[in-house]
């Protein structure tokens, strides 16, 4: 794109404040924001106040696969998911693109480490909790590592320092997922510097598109990989491809899957597995209206009480037949750096907006989800904060208590 067109598009668009800095680049740099300028997504930061504004809706509570089910179902669970596993028809996608700002560690969320008296990594933790399932087995499936175009360079070359922790090299897949622009609360975008574009990870939502786009929907194709277990980095102590969790799914003729957790009180801040409109739906917290939040059954417990643990089996039939259907843009307010009268200022309280989709709107257009109660403490240790609730503390705490030598 060239100058005069770029203006002319800017101008329409009320964002011509992107060319403020154009007479003081050189001719790269120019090149370079005009790149950006040709590549931007308008119609996102168009109207910000329609994206995330959600129609009032109907929830219901799910029945889930609860642990006494589990337990007594589990080995015919377990052959039924051991059968799939060794027939190839799962791979796996771990969720590492996000920017764990929460946790303010300046690398990769996966490269932190999680050891105490030895160096563990939260990605080498991950791979060994893999290596349990490919030893039951006896099949490495493909692994796709989704990352962002800011923490993409270190994470590659992170695995391959450590030889990829003992995970065959060929079966591992790195993406990259796309980004968006960022922009004020008035909708202006950010400038990252003059001649660059402040642009932000578009949200977990888009990992199945990122993934195809990446061209590896012919390795799902050429090995006839039939389901994907999509897993978030930040539970280092989840089993990924889970047989007993594969073979429940296949069995309940679901299109999908969710491992959920019960939750510990009515206000914990996780997002509940619900019925929307007869639909899975997943509700955030901070959407659950508290009279829902806290509602009981005559036993006690909570009625809305399955926690997702962000570890999905997505089957790719149903993926493929859903990717024409938009997944709606979520706001979310953070502190973003920008250029400001010619200076590069970084804000420490939230002054903008970034757009991501989530990969809870994924479980919606699948149609059906089976809730999987997994056992907290075996199975959920986010680490989301350095201290406090859902941190490196307690994670460390509840690996130790697994037996996992730190
Ligand atoms: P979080 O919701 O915890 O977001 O991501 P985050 O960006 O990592 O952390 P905060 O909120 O800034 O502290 C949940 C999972 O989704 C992935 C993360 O890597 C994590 O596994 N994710 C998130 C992406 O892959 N891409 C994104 O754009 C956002």
């Amino acid at each position: 794109m060239d100058y005069e067109r770029a203006k002319t598009i800017l101008k329409q668009r009320g964002q011509s404040h992107l060319l403020d800095y154009y007479g003081e680049l050189n001719e790269a740099e120019r090149e370079q924001l005009l790149e950006e300028i040709e590549n931007i997504n308008f119609s996102i930061v168009k109207n910000i106040q329609a994206v995330g504004s959600k129609a009032k809706v109907k929830i219901r509570p799910v029945q889930a696969v609860t642990l006494n089910d589990v337990k007594r179902r589990r080995p015919q669970f377990e052959e039924v998911g051991l059968r799939a596993l060794e027939n190839k028809k799962v791979g796996a996608v771990l969720l590492a693109g996000g920017q764990g700002t929460r946790l303010g560690f300046d690398k990769a969320k996966g490269m932190y480490n999680i050891g105490q008296t030895r160096f563990l990594s939260i990605f080498e933790q991950l791979i060994n909790n893999i290596k349990d399932v490919t030893d039951l087995s006896g099949r490495y499936f493909p692994l796709f590592i989704m990352t962002n175009s800011l923490n993409n360079g270190e994470t590659v070359q992170f695995f391959k320092d450590n030889n990829y922790f003992g995970y065959p090299r060929d079966r591992i897949h790195f993406f990259v997922q796309n980004t968006e622009p960022t922009c004020d609360f008035d909708g202006k975008i950010f400038l990252d510097q003059k001649h660059r574009v402040s642009l932000s990870p578009n949200g977990n939502g888009g990992w199945y598109s990122s993934l195809i786009n990446s061209g590896y929907n012919r390795i799902i194709e050429r090995e006839g990989i039939e389901w994907l277990n999509v897993f978030g980095v930040d539970n280092v102590l989840q089993r990924i491809c889970d047989p007993v969790f594969i073979g429940a799914t296949l069995m309940s003729g679901f299109n999908c899957g969710a491992k959920v957790v019960k939750k510990l009180c009515a206000d914990e801040k996780v997002g509940v597995l619900c019925e929307e409109n007869g639909k899975p739906a997943i509700v955030e917290y901070y959407e659950m209206p508290p009279e829902l939040a806290n509602k009981k059954e005559r036993g006690g417990e909570l009625v809305y009480r399955y926690g997702v643990t962000l570890n999905y089996l997505f089957n790719v039939n149903r993926l493929n037949t859903t990717l024409s259907g938009n997944l709606p843009y979520h706001l979310a307010k953070k502190a973003v750096p920008h250029i400001e009268n010619g200076v590069r200022v970084v804000p420490e309280e939230p002054n903008g907006y970034k757009f991501e989709t989530l990969v809870v709107d994924m479980v919606k257009l699948m149609d059906s989800c089976l809730a999987f109660e997994v056992e907290r403490d075996n199975e959920f240790a986010p680490v989301k904060n350095a201290h406090g609730t859902d941190s490196v503390d307690t994670a460390r705490l509840l690996l130790k208590k697994n037996g996992v030598i730190l």
